[in-house]
């Protein structure tokens, strides 16, 4: 299997206390985000990268099933603690490498979620990644992050700290990239400073 370089687990258990301090605040425009989309009852999502679950909120709301993954055992232990809070038992965690997923021993999922992950990766391996959630996608692959050309400084910190591709990232063009993996853009809108990605996974030769 092909090695990806990416921002090491140790990291991402370590920064947990400080990071829902600020992502917290994602709830809400997550929540408007979801509801934008228009998701028809009873439907299933996998959600990538799940963190402290601020869009695990959201998506329990509106999904009749939720699998949020995340290769950091600390984010899951805040985001378990964040749904058992609010009463919600629609939703699994468990603790996996994203790259690790196959349709054969997850099983599919009507949506695949994945918000503020994209960036972690280069370009080929962010292409790989949506490639491998879109095997496990029967209707739409999902991506949020912050819109293209929204740069700003404090994101070149947090790319710093996080060893992440967060400038090219903003300046690429997500739909164009990953139109050449063979994916189509279904529909694309901003909330502020968050862009949202549609894609559809039929066009992705699977
Ligand atoms: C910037 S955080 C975003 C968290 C959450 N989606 C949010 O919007 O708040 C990125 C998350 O992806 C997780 N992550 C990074 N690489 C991963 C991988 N290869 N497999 C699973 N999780 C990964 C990290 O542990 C972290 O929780």
């Amino acid at each position: 299997m092909k090695k990806v370089i990416q921002t090491p687990v140790d990291f991402y258990d370590r920064i947990v206390p400080v990071y829902d301090v600020v992502a917290r605040h994602n709830i809400r425009p997550y929540r408007r985000i979801v509801k934008n989309l228009e998701i028809a009852p009873e439907k299933s999502a996998l959600e990538v990268g799940c963190g402290t679950g601020n869009l695990t909120v959201a998506l329990a709301v509106v999904m009749a099933r939720v699998l949020s993954i995340d290769f950091s055992a600390r984010m899951l232990e805040r985001a378990a603690r964040k749904m058992a809070r609010r009463g919600f038992n629609n939703v699994t965690f468990r603790q996996m490498n994203a790259f690790d997923l196959t349709p054969e021993d997850h099983g599919t999922f009507d949506y695949c979620f994945t918000a503020f992950l994209l960036h972690v990766f280069a370009p080929a391996d962010r292409l790989l990644l949506l490639s491998r959630i879109a095997r496990l996608a029967t209707e739409r692959i999902v991506v949020i992050d912050y819109a293209p050309g929204r740069y700003r400084l404090r994101y070149a910190f947090v790319e710093w700290l996080e060893k992440s591709h967060y400038k090219e990232f903003l300046q690429a063009d997500l739909a164009g990239q990953a139109e050449t993996a063979g994916f189509e853009l279904v529909d694309y809108f901003e909330d502020g400073d968050y862009g949202c990605w549609e894609f559809s996974p039929a066009a992705s030769g699977k």
